[in-house]
Protein backbone atom coordinates (compact mmCIF):
# COMPACT_ATOMS: atom_id res chain seq x y z
CA UNK A 1 0.00 0.00 0.00
CA UNK A 2 1.38 3.27 -0.94
CA UNK A 3 0.47 6.57 1.71
CA UNK A 4 0.81 9.96 0.95
CA UNK A 5 -0.90 13.11 1.48
CA UNK A 6 -3.53 14.97 0.42
CA UNK A 7 -2.93 18.57 0.75
CA UNK A 8 0.09 20.68 2.73
CA UNK A 9 -2.96 22.81 4.27
CA UNK A 10 -4.15 20.07 6.72
CA UNK A 11 -2.63 19.67 9.42
CA UNK A 12 -1.19 16.73 9.32
CA UNK A 13 -1.74 16.46 5.55
CA UNK A 14 -4.40 14.04 5.49
CA UNK A 15 -4.05 10.70 4.33
CA UNK A 16 -4.29 8.75 0.88
CA UNK A 17 -3.92 5.51 1.08
CA UNK A 18 -3.17 3.68 -2.38
CA UNK A 19 -4.06 -0.03 -2.83
CA UNK A 20 -1.38 -1.60 -5.28
CA UNK A 21 -2.33 -4.82 -5.43
CA UNK A 22 -6.27 -4.64 -6.25
CA UNK A 23 -7.10 -6.03 -2.43
CA UNK A 24 -10.49 -6.29 -0.90
CA UNK A 25 -11.51 -3.31 0.75
CA UNK A 26 -12.70 -5.87 3.59
CA UNK A 27 -9.35 -6.71 4.20
CA UNK A 28 -8.87 -3.56 6.01
CA UNK A 29 -6.91 -3.24 9.05
CA UNK A 30 -9.68 -1.57 11.32
CA UNK A 31 -7.33 -0.74 14.14
CA UNK A 32 -4.90 1.35 11.66
CA UNK A 33 -7.74 2.74 9.99
CA UNK A 34 -8.80 4.29 13.39
CA UNK A 35 -5.60 5.60 14.77
CA UNK A 36 -5.00 7.10 11.03
CA UNK A 37 -8.27 8.72 11.20
CA UNK A 38 -7.49 10.18 14.49
CA UNK A 39 -4.32 11.53 13.59
CA UNK A 40 -5.43 13.27 10.36
CA UNK A 41 -8.72 13.42 10.44
CA UNK A 42 -9.10 12.47 6.75
CA UNK A 43 -8.64 9.44 4.36
CA UNK A 44 -8.72 8.73 0.50
CA UNK A 45 -8.79 4.98 0.00
CA UNK A 46 -8.07 4.56 -3.48
CA UNK A 47 -8.05 1.59 -5.44
CA UNK A 48 -9.68 -0.38 -3.92
CA UNK A 49 -12.15 -3.37 -4.80
CA UNK A 50 -15.98 -2.92 -3.69
CA UNK A 51 -19.35 -2.94 -4.97
CA UNK A 52 -21.29 0.58 -4.08
CA UNK A 53 -24.35 -1.46 -3.24
CA UNK A 54 -22.82 -3.32 -0.13
CA UNK A 55 -20.13 -0.25 0.54
CA UNK A 56 -22.15 -0.46 4.23
CA UNK A 57 -19.84 -3.51 4.76
CA UNK A 58 -16.59 -0.78 5.62
CA UNK A 59 -19.20 2.00 7.17
CA UNK A 60 -20.82 -0.47 9.16
CA UNK A 61 -17.48 -1.52 10.95
CA UNK A 62 -16.92 2.24 12.46
CA UNK A 63 -20.69 3.06 13.50
CA UNK A 64 -22.16 2.43 15.87
CA UNK A 65 -25.55 4.47 14.29
CA UNK A 66 -26.45 6.31 11.22
CA UNK A 67 -28.12 9.59 11.09
CA UNK A 68 -31.28 9.80 9.50
CA UNK A 69 -30.91 12.64 6.65
CA UNK A 70 -32.50 10.25 4.14
CA UNK A 71 -35.79 12.86 3.81
CA UNK A 72 -33.52 15.89 2.36
CA UNK A 73 -31.72 13.40 -0.41
CA UNK A 74 -32.32 10.87 -2.74
CA UNK A 75 -31.72 7.26 -1.66
CA UNK A 76 -29.62 4.34 -3.65
CA UNK A 77 -29.20 0.93 -3.84
CA UNK A 78 -32.73 0.60 -1.80
CA UNK A 79 -30.67 1.17 1.14
CA UNK A 80 -32.01 3.93 3.38
CA UNK A 81 -27.99 4.71 4.46
CA UNK A 82 -27.08 5.46 1.35
CA UNK A 83 -27.83 8.80 -0.64
CA UNK A 84 -26.36 10.89 -3.25
CA UNK A 85 -24.91 13.79 -2.31
CA UNK A 86 -26.90 17.52 -2.60
CA UNK A 87 -29.02 17.72 -5.33
CA UNK A 88 -28.42 20.74 -7.45
CA UNK A 89 -25.90 22.28 -8.95
CA UNK A 90 -25.18 25.16 -7.21
CA UNK A 91 -22.09 26.61 -5.19
CA UNK A 92 -22.13 24.69 -1.73
CA UNK A 93 -20.51 26.82 1.39
CA UNK A 94 -17.72 24.93 3.05
CA UNK A 95 -20.09 23.64 6.37
CA UNK A 96 -20.23 20.54 8.87
CA UNK A 97 -22.77 18.45 8.21
CA UNK A 98 -25.45 18.94 10.40
CA UNK A 99 -23.12 21.30 12.61
CA UNK A 100 -26.20 23.31 13.63
CA UNK A 101 -28.24 20.35 15.24
CA UNK A 102 -27.99 18.33 18.26
CA UNK A 103 -27.57 15.69 15.80
CA UNK A 104 -24.10 16.02 14.13
CA UNK A 105 -22.76 13.12 12.72
CA UNK A 106 -19.15 11.96 13.62
CA UNK A 107 -18.38 10.58 10.42
CA UNK A 108 -19.17 11.48 6.54
CA UNK A 109 -18.62 8.79 4.22
CA UNK A 110 -18.45 9.91 0.66
CA UNK A 111 -17.84 7.51 -2.11
CA UNK A 112 -17.08 9.03 -6.02
CA UNK A 113 -19.04 6.68 -8.75
CA UNK A 114 -18.14 9.11 -11.40
CA UNK A 115 -16.23 12.02 -11.04
CA UNK A 116 -16.19 15.07 -12.08
CA UNK A 117 -13.56 16.77 -14.79
CA UNK A 118 -13.84 20.24 -14.95
CA UNK A 119 -16.48 21.67 -12.44
CA UNK A 120 -18.28 20.29 -9.31
CA UNK A 121 -15.43 19.71 -7.30
CA UNK A 122 -15.71 18.76 -3.56
CA UNK A 123 -14.01 21.61 -1.30
CA UNK A 124 -12.56 20.17 2.33
CA UNK A 125 -10.83 22.40 5.16
CA UNK A 126 -9.44 21.33 8.21
CA UNK A 127 -10.94 23.28 10.79
CA UNK A 128 -8.18 23.08 13.26
CA UNK A 129 -6.03 24.90 10.71
CA UNK A 130 -8.99 27.39 10.16
CA UNK A 131 -8.89 28.13 14.18
CA UNK A 132 -5.39 28.19 13.95
CA UNK A 133 -5.16 31.20 11.61
CA UNK A 134 -8.03 32.86 13.72
CA UNK A 135 -7.31 36.53 15.15
CA UNK A 136 -7.13 36.31 18.78
CA UNK A 137 -10.11 38.44 19.10
CA UNK A 138 -11.84 36.59 16.91
CA UNK A 139 -10.40 33.73 19.08
CA UNK A 140 -11.84 35.22 22.58
CA UNK A 141 -15.18 36.08 20.48
CA UNK A 142 -16.12 32.25 19.69
CA UNK A 143 -14.50 30.88 22.59
CA UNK A 144 -17.23 33.21 24.51
CA UNK A 145 -20.30 33.66 23.01
CA UNK A 146 -22.57 30.74 21.80
CA UNK A 147 -24.63 30.88 18.23
CA UNK A 148 -28.33 30.51 18.16
CA UNK A 149 -30.00 28.11 15.73
CA UNK A 150 -33.11 28.71 15.16
CA UNK A 151 -34.88 25.72 13.29
CA UNK A 152 -37.07 23.60 11.47
CA UNK A 153 -36.56 20.15 11.93
CA UNK A 154 -38.77 17.54 9.47
CA UNK A 155 -39.12 13.88 11.53
CA UNK A 156 -41.04 11.07 10.11
CA UNK A 157 -44.75 11.38 12.15
CA UNK A 158 -46.63 8.19 11.42
CA UNK A 159 -46.27 6.31 14.57
CA UNK A 160 -47.01 9.45 16.52
CA UNK A 161 -49.85 11.04 14.46
CA UNK A 162 -51.77 7.49 14.71
CA UNK A 163 -51.25 7.31 18.63
CA UNK A 164 -52.54 10.68 18.77
CA UNK A 165 -55.25 10.43 15.73
CA UNK A 166 -58.35 11.78 18.28
CA UNK A 167 -56.67 14.76 19.54
CA UNK A 168 -57.86 17.60 18.61
CA UNK A 169 -54.14 19.16 19.31
CA UNK A 170 -52.75 17.14 16.21
CA UNK A 171 -53.15 20.42 14.16
CA UNK A 172 -51.31 23.16 16.56
CA UNK A 173 -48.01 23.14 17.82
CA UNK A 174 -47.61 21.27 21.69
CA UNK A 175 -44.92 22.10 24.06
CA UNK A 176 -41.65 19.40 23.39
CA UNK A 177 -38.98 18.21 24.65
CA UNK A 178 -35.70 17.49 23.05
CA UNK A 179 -32.94 15.67 25.27
CA UNK A 180 -30.26 17.43 23.57
CA UNK A 181 -28.29 20.10 25.91
CA UNK A 182 -28.56 23.60 24.17
CA UNK A 183 -31.99 23.31 22.98
CA UNK A 184 -35.17 25.40 24.30
CA UNK A 185 -38.66 26.89 23.08
CA UNK A 186 -38.63 23.50 21.40
CA UNK A 187 -42.73 22.37 20.15
CA UNK A 188 -43.76 20.18 17.46
CA UNK A 189 -45.96 19.82 14.78
CA UNK A 190 -47.98 16.42 14.50
CA UNK A 191 -49.76 17.20 11.85
CA UNK A 192 -46.95 18.91 9.42
CA UNK A 193 -44.30 16.53 10.93
CA UNK A 194 -41.58 18.99 11.87
CA UNK A 195 -40.04 19.84 15.09
CA UNK A 196 -39.30 23.68 15.98
CA UNK A 197 -36.49 24.35 18.46
CA UNK A 198 -33.91 26.85 19.26
CA UNK A 199 -30.40 25.34 19.82
CA UNK A 200 -27.34 27.56 21.55
CA UNK A 201 -23.78 25.88 20.91
CA UNK A 202 -20.43 26.71 20.20
CA UNK A 203 -19.25 27.16 16.85
CA UNK A 204 -15.53 25.98 18.16
CA UNK A 205 -15.20 22.68 19.35
CA UNK A 206 -12.60 20.10 21.09
CA UNK A 207 -11.65 17.26 18.22
CA UNK A 208 -10.24 13.42 18.62
CA UNK A 209 -6.97 15.39 19.40
CA UNK A 210 -6.51 16.46 23.06
CA UNK A 211 -6.06 20.09 22.90
CA UNK A 212 -6.42 20.54 19.89
CA UNK A 213 -9.96 22.97 18.87
CA UNK A 214 -11.19 22.93 15.45
CA UNK A 215 -13.52 25.83 13.84
CA UNK A 216 -16.07 23.22 12.45
CA UNK A 217 -19.22 24.61 11.67
CA UNK A 218 -22.28 26.06 9.54
CA UNK A 219 -21.49 29.51 9.48
CA UNK A 220 -20.51 30.12 6.24
CA UNK A 221 -23.28 27.98 4.90
CA UNK A 222 -26.58 29.25 7.02
CA UNK A 223 -27.73 31.70 4.44
CA UNK A 224 -30.48 29.96 2.06
CA UNK A 225 -28.80 26.24 1.75
CA UNK A 226 -30.60 24.41 4.31
CA UNK A 227 -34.74 25.33 4.66
CA UNK A 228 -34.06 23.96 8.60
CA UNK A 229 -32.44 26.82 9.60
CA UNK A 230 -34.52 29.09 10.00
CA UNK A 231 -32.07 31.93 11.82
CA UNK A 232 -28.42 32.30 13.28
CA UNK A 233 -27.47 34.55 15.56
CA UNK A 234 -26.18 35.05 18.91
CA UNK A 235 -28.34 34.57 22.03
CA UNK A 236 -28.86 38.29 22.62
CA UNK A 237 -30.59 38.90 18.95
CA UNK A 238 -27.38 40.49 17.41
CA UNK A 239 -25.69 38.97 14.31
CA UNK A 240 -21.81 37.66 14.19
CA UNK A 241 -20.21 40.92 13.06
CA UNK A 242 -19.20 41.57 9.45
CA UNK A 243 -15.89 41.92 10.20
CA UNK A 244 -15.63 38.62 11.83
CA UNK A 245 -18.01 37.19 8.71
CA UNK A 246 -15.00 38.91 6.54
CA UNK A 247 -12.31 37.65 8.55
CA UNK A 248 -13.64 33.81 8.55
CA UNK A 249 -14.12 34.49 4.76
CA UNK A 250 -10.78 35.40 3.85
CA UNK A 251 -9.11 32.23 6.30
CA UNK A 252 -11.50 29.98 4.79
CA UNK A 253 -10.28 31.08 0.68
CA UNK A 254 -6.95 30.46 1.83
CA UNK A 255 -6.71 27.01 3.15
CA UNK A 256 -9.66 25.31 1.10
CA UNK A 257 -8.71 22.73 -1.72
CA UNK A 258 -10.75 21.85 -4.72
CA UNK A 259 -10.32 17.47 -4.19
CA UNK A 260 -10.45 15.74 -7.08
CA UNK A 261 -12.00 12.72 -7.18
CA UNK A 262 -10.80 9.54 -9.12
CA UNK A 263 -13.42 7.04 -10.02
CA UNK A 264 -14.33 5.02 -6.58
CA UNK A 265 -12.18 6.56 -3.88
CA UNK A 266 -13.96 6.53 -0.50
CA UNK A 267 -13.21 9.16 1.45
CA UNK A 268 -13.58 8.94 5.67
CA UNK A 269 -14.26 12.18 7.01
CA UNK A 270 -14.11 13.80 10.42
CA UNK A 271 -17.48 15.70 10.25
CA UNK A 272 -16.35 17.08 13.61
CA UNK A 273 -13.24 19.03 12.53
CA UNK A 274 -13.70 19.14 8.56
CA UNK A 275 -15.59 21.22 6.42
CA UNK A 276 -16.59 20.52 3.53
CA UNK A 277 -18.51 22.01 -0.09
CA UNK A 278 -18.94 21.99 -3.67
CA UNK A 279 -17.74 24.33 -5.92
CA UNK A 280 -20.51 25.05 -8.89
CA UNK A 281 -21.36 22.18 -11.11
CA UNK A 282 -21.93 23.19 -14.85
CA UNK A 283 -24.89 21.64 -15.76
CA UNK A 284 -23.69 19.37 -18.95
CA UNK A 285 -21.35 17.60 -16.64
CA UNK A 286 -22.47 14.71 -14.45
CA UNK A 287 -20.92 13.28 -11.06
CA UNK A 288 -22.30 10.83 -8.80
CA UNK A 289 -20.80 10.32 -5.38
CA UNK A 290 -22.58 8.97 -2.67
CA UNK A 291 -23.08 10.20 1.05
CA UNK A 292 -23.15 8.25 4.16
CA UNK A 293 -22.86 9.75 7.18
CA UNK A 294 -22.19 8.11 10.82
CA UNK A 295 -23.93 9.45 13.59
CA UNK A 296 -22.04 7.66 16.24
CA UNK A 297 -18.70 6.01 15.62
CA UNK A 298 -18.03 2.50 17.53
CA UNK A 299 -14.72 3.30 18.25
CA UNK A 300 -14.59 3.09 21.88
FE1 LIG B 1 -22.69 18.51 3.11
Amino acid sequence: MKISNISKLFNGGGIILQNQDHKDLKKINKNKIIKLFKEYGIIIFRNYKFDPKKITALTDLFTHRYANDARRREMRFNNKKINTVDTGNKRMALHSEASFSPSWPEILWFVCIKPSKISGFTTFCDGTKVYENLSLNTKKFFLKNQVMFELKIPFESNGLKKKLSKNNSLSKMKDWLLHAPGTFDTSINLKEGYIYTKYLKYVVNETRKPGVLSFCNHLLAVFGTDPQILSCKLLNGNRIPKKIYDEINKITKKLTIEFKWKKNDICMIDNQRFMHGRTKIITSEKREILNIQTLYSNFE
